[in-house]
């Protein structure tokens, strides 16, 4: 009875586990339909040729001329069609010397770095607020476990470069910054709800646009 229950349950498991791979190969994204709850469409299988499964972006440096002295450029599924709906992505990222990626998430991907030139700083907080920090150089990999903040920084005096893949085809991206400045969230609230100066705030509103 238990082997049985067992059985079941496993031949279950393996059924939702699978995705749509199960009854088709691939659903590379039709960016000219209309997107639902569930994302992309799926282009008609027989208008797809294999330029849809390879993307070319990655290849050139970012522009780093910007606050961030960072360049990023993503491959993922809005804009490289044949790895929508597979759970994977990859990016590059550009620091020039200085550059940082700010302290941002991704809700629901974990996310792999791997440094390609020069030296960077790099951390995550975990939820219980214990910091995970690492300088990383050249070949140097790090993971980034699922919805926690993270960041880098480029602490050498060369540009550096690295290529970060995700668990995700489009890993939702929320920076901290713009997230708190970018935006018309009253001063007032921000103060009472993080404990910041009221001047570091409109500072921090004034530089990145953010109203009230
Ligand atoms: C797909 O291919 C068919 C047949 O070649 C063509 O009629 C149709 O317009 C194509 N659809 C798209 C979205 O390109
Ligand atoms: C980089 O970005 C800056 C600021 O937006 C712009 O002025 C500059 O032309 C860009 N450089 C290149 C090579 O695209």
């Amino acid at each position: 009875m238990m082997r049985t229950s067992f059985l079941i349950f496993f031949v279950l498991s393996l059924i939702l586990s699978s995705s749509y791979a199960a009854v088709q190969d691939f659903c590379v994204a039709d960016y000219t339909a209309p997107q639902g709850p569930a994302g992309y469409s799926c282009k008609n299988p027989a208008n797809v040729t294999v330029d849809d499964f390879v993307y070319s972006a990655l290849g050139v440096p970012g522009n780093t001329s910007n606050m961030i002295k960072t360049g990023i450029t993503t491959a993922f599924s809005s804009q490289f069609p044949g790895l929508n709906g597979l759970g994977v992505a990859l990016a590059r990222a550009d620091l020039a010397v200085g550059g940082v990626v700010p302290m941002h998430t991704h809700h629901g991907a974990s996310e792999i770095v791997l440094i390609i030139e020069g030296t960077i700083t790099a951390g995550f907080i975990s939820s219980d607020n214990k910091v995970y920090l690492k300088t990383l150089k050249k070949g140097d990999i790090m993971v980034f476990p699922q919805g926690l903040l993270h960041f880098q920084v480029n602490v050498g005096d060369t540009p550096a470069l690295e290529f970060v893949s995700f668990s995700s085809d489009s890993p939702g991206l929320q920076i901290l910054h713009t997230a708190l400045f970018q935006n018309n969230l009253p001063t007032d609230l921000i103060t009472r709800s993080t404990f910041l100066d009221t001047a570091e705030i409109k500072r921090l509103k004034a530089l990145l646009g953010g109203t009230n």
